[in-house]
């Protein structure tokens, strides 16, 4: 049986790596001995011992800060909520997802109809960053069978951003990185011969996410309003009070959140990449500095966001808020990546194909759904597949 089973060699976001057949052997042999190291992962991956916030308290969130209150420590970065969930936090967002949030979204499987939220991972069929190199599979005939392997860079297509993914950082050299909690104290240990393993994807394979979705159609909503939003072209950034008008335009009230939630939010540019051709799509500026749409980088942002007790957030574009990043908050040269990822340890979902599901919700006069994540379970992995499905 095990011969059938595909080989997938996932290389992590150092694209240099792909480009040295040297290098990448060197990175499959690192692979293949952590995954014989296998067993061990229980003892090597961290666990919080000591939450602040238990979610089997009765009531979770009764000395749950404000986002005004953050962070606990003023040695912290802006707006960090290290501490929040307990020093020694691994989970960070995920721990609002509870067995009762769980249960409680069991009552969004009505009909039974399940979605695939994830592209083709050959899509965008030039990587929107072009220091990311697009994917290689290729087949391995076998006798009597067929096996084939997969090369990537997880960030081509959809994805799925783990705590090890982005830090803060006040001018994006390492010597200012600081990671979720402050557990990795250096670069080498994401990137070095021995990396650890702390915050690595496969804490959220072993979570195995399931919670209830909650669909925020701006591209939809935008139509209605004959906004000009070029998403492919311009660093058009969609503010907080347009998602409240979203969500009231979808028939939500104005509490519609609930803890353990994963929020998407359809900005319109996968939409817009696929109705250009061909032709078009491959020719659009690609560039590290090219402008793509998304959500506004602001404190706004972020109080809307924390408020809400979100366990994760979703959207249809490059890299969920606007690009290039170039906000400040408190001051401070900051985007919504450092602040979710680093902060709040709250990961991010890319390139999320909500074009199927935006419109039978929208004919059943719904917002929400019952959604599963689980990327690839990759010891010290920065990014995945998350192999994300909606059902309603
Ligand atoms: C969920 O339920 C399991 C089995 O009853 C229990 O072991 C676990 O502690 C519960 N988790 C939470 C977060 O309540
Ligand atoms: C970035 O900031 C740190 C801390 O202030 C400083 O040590 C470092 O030299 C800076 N690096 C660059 C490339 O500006
Ligand atoms: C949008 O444009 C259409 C057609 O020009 C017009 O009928 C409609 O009133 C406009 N809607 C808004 C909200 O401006
Ligand atoms: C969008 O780009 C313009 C022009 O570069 C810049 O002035 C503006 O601050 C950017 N807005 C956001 C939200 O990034």
């Amino acid at each position: 049986m095990r011969s059938f089973t595909s080989v997938l060699l996932l290389a992590i976001a150092i694209t240099s790596v792909l480009g040295h057949p040297a290098d990448l052997q060197a990175e499959r042999d690192r692979l293949s001995s952590v995954s014989s190291q296998h067993v061990e992962r229980e003892r090597l991956v961290q666990r919080s011992t000591s939450r602040k916030y238990s979610p089997a308290d009765s009531n979770p969130y009764a000395d749950w800060p404000s986002y005004s209150q953050l962070p606990l420590d003023s040695s912290y970065p802006t707006k960090a909520g290290w501490g929040v969930w307990g020093a020694d936090d691994v989970d960070g967002a995920l721990n609002h997802i509870t067995n009762a949030t769980i249960l409680s979204a069991r009552s969004e499987i009505q009909l039974g109809e399940t979605f695939n939220l994830n592209l083709p991972l050959e899509e965008p069929s030039i990587p929107i960053n072009p220091s990311r190199k697009p994917l290689q599979h290729l087949f391995q005939p076998e006798s009597g069978y067929t096996d084939d392997v997969v090369v990537m860079n997880t960030q081509i297509s959809t994805q799925y951003d783990s705590l090890r993914h982005f830090p803060y950082s006040t001018n994006t050299s390492i010597d200012t990185y600081r990671w979720y909690n402050d557990l990795i104290p250096s670069y080498e240990d994401v990137i070095g011969p021995a990396p650890t393993t702390v915050l690595g994807i496969q804490q959220a394979a072993d979570k195995a996410i399931v919670a209830r979705g909650v669909l925020l159609d701006f591209e939809g909503w935008a139509a209605t309003q004959n906004l000009t939003h070029d998403m492919l072209h311009t660093n058009y950034s969609i503010t907080s009070s347009q998602l409240d008008s979203v969500a009231a335009w979808e028939g939500m009230p104005s509490d519609w959140a609930k803890p353990g939630d994963i929020l998407f939010i359809r900005t319109g540019w996968l939409a817009q990449f696929l109705a250009l051709d061909a032709y078009d799509q491959n020719i659009l500026p690609y560039s590290k500095e090219a402008p793509s749409g998304g959500m506004l980088a602001s404190a706004e942002t972020l109080e809307w966001m924390w408020e809400k007790k979100i366990a994760m957030v979703a959207a249809d574009n490059p890299a969920f808020e606007s690009t290039p990043f170039s906000q400040t908050i408190d001051g401070v040269p900051r985007s919504l990546h450092q602040v979710f990822i680093g902060g709040w340890g709250m990961s991010i979902l890319e390139f999320i194909d909500m074009e199927k599901l935006a419109p039978a919700l929208h004919s059943l006069g719904r917002s929400s759904f019952f959604v599963t994540v689980c990327p690839m379970n990759i010891v010290s992995g920065i990014a995945s597949p998350p192999n994300a499905i909606a059902i309603i």
